[in-house]
């Protein structure tokens, strides 16, 4: 296993639970895009416009959480804090709230749990949000988890299980001697496999709520807000993550202008933000693919490499599928047909894609 972010983590955890002895290669364990993202298991709320495929994946996905969740807290120890509390998405002006209603109406139309609120009934929810507000819809389902608890959970979980780490980077597939080289290495899956694994630059906040309490609101609230996107995600532990940025750039320095558009757009929808410690800004970068979905499955011309990677802006709502999918194949060598629409050589070799 090459990678030891949520995804390798979980394969292997689940190999090494079905038999298999599992090495895992990562210098720097649950140090990618993990440990910036916020967590959201958000299906609903980032089902967008002709992502049919991917979307039944997150919804399939999302529904797989709470077992999965349950038996690796189980099987670690470690509260992964996830929460069920829902999503709320909310628009700050009337144009905010035309773009939201139009990806509202599509999401229904897929059938997907969205469900429009009257400002009255929003605020009854989550009195925290400002009163400029000017509407918004629930998605009941769209749950979360806390992406750092997640990987030590994994971590422990994986050990337990036989995982044995390796803190070696790999720098060619030639590298690793195995009968099957599992490839979950997120931005370096590209140089590894030649795959269109692009980095997608997020950079993200964290905030914590005054005095050693819980934040002032329960929900995700994921807010269109002049124009801006951002999402925020409460904690018990009093963390809020303010997130995110969309950047098509490979670095990661936090910007005073990627921090100015998320607190701006943040303290518009809660105006208490504004008296919550800024505690941490840092920036990750998001595995992207050309059609933002996951690549899973065996590399074209080399049977023994089974990718799991380009999970771009669902890695943590897509853990336990990929976990699921990827053993299986790995242990029958069957790929089910969920994998389909997934498979590595789905691109054509040209153009250039990255
Ligand atoms: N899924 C949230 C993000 O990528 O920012």
């Amino acid at each position: 296993m090459v990678g030891a972010g949520p995804v390798g983590l979980a394969v292997a955890w689940r190999c090494a639970r079905r038999g298999l002895r599992v090495v895992v290669y990562d210098d720097r364990p649950g140090s990618g895009a993990s440990a910036v993202a916020a967590g959201m298991l958000a299906p609903v709320a980032e089902a967008y416009f002709g992502e049919h495929e991917l979307t039944a994946l997150l919804v399939e996905s999302a529904a797989r959480w709470p077992g999965f969740a349950a038996e690796l807290a189980e099987a670690s120890g470690v509260d992964l804090g996830h929460r069920t509390e829902g999503t709320l998405v909310v628009g700050l002006t009337a144009d905010d709230l035309t773009e939201a209603r139009r990806l509202w109406a599509y999401q229904q139309g897929l059938g997907l749990p969205i469900t429009p609120l009257r400002p009255s009934a929003l605020r009854d929810r989550e009195p925290a949000l400002a009163p400029r507000v000017r509407g918004g819809a629930v998605a009941a389902g769209d749950h979360q988890v806390d992406p750092r608890r997640l990987v030590a959970a994994l971590r422990i979980a994986a050990e337990r299980a036989g995982v044995v780490f390796r803190p070696a980077r790999v720098g060619a597939l030639s590298e690793v001697d195995a009968r099957i080289t599992v490839v979950a290495a997120g931005c370096g899956a590209a140089a590894l496999t030649g795959l269109p694994v692009r980095p997608v630059k997020g950079q993200v906040l964290r905030l914590r709520a005054p005095g050693g309490g819980p934040p002032g609101f329960r929900h995700v609230i994921r807010g269109y807000a002049d124009g801006e996107s951002v999402y925020l995600v409460p904690r018990d532990s009093g963390e809020v993550v303010v997130g995110a940025t969309v950047e098509e750039r490979a670095d990661t320095e936090v910007t005073a202008g990627g921090v100015l558009r998320l607190l701006r757009a943040a303290v518009e929808l809660v105006p208490e933000l504004t008296e919550y410690e800024l505690v941490e800004a840092v920036a990750g970068l998001r595995p992207g693919t050309p059609d933002n979905a996951p690549i899973l499955g065996t590399l074209p011309g080399r049977p023994d490499v089974v990718v799991a990677t380009g999970h771009h802006r669902h890695g943590i709502v897509l853990t336990p599928v990929t976990a699921d999918l990827v053993t299986e194949l790995i242990v029958t060598g069957e790929p089910d047909p969920a994998l389909a629409p997934f498979t590595p050589d789905r691109f054509p070799k040209e153009p250039r894609w990255n």
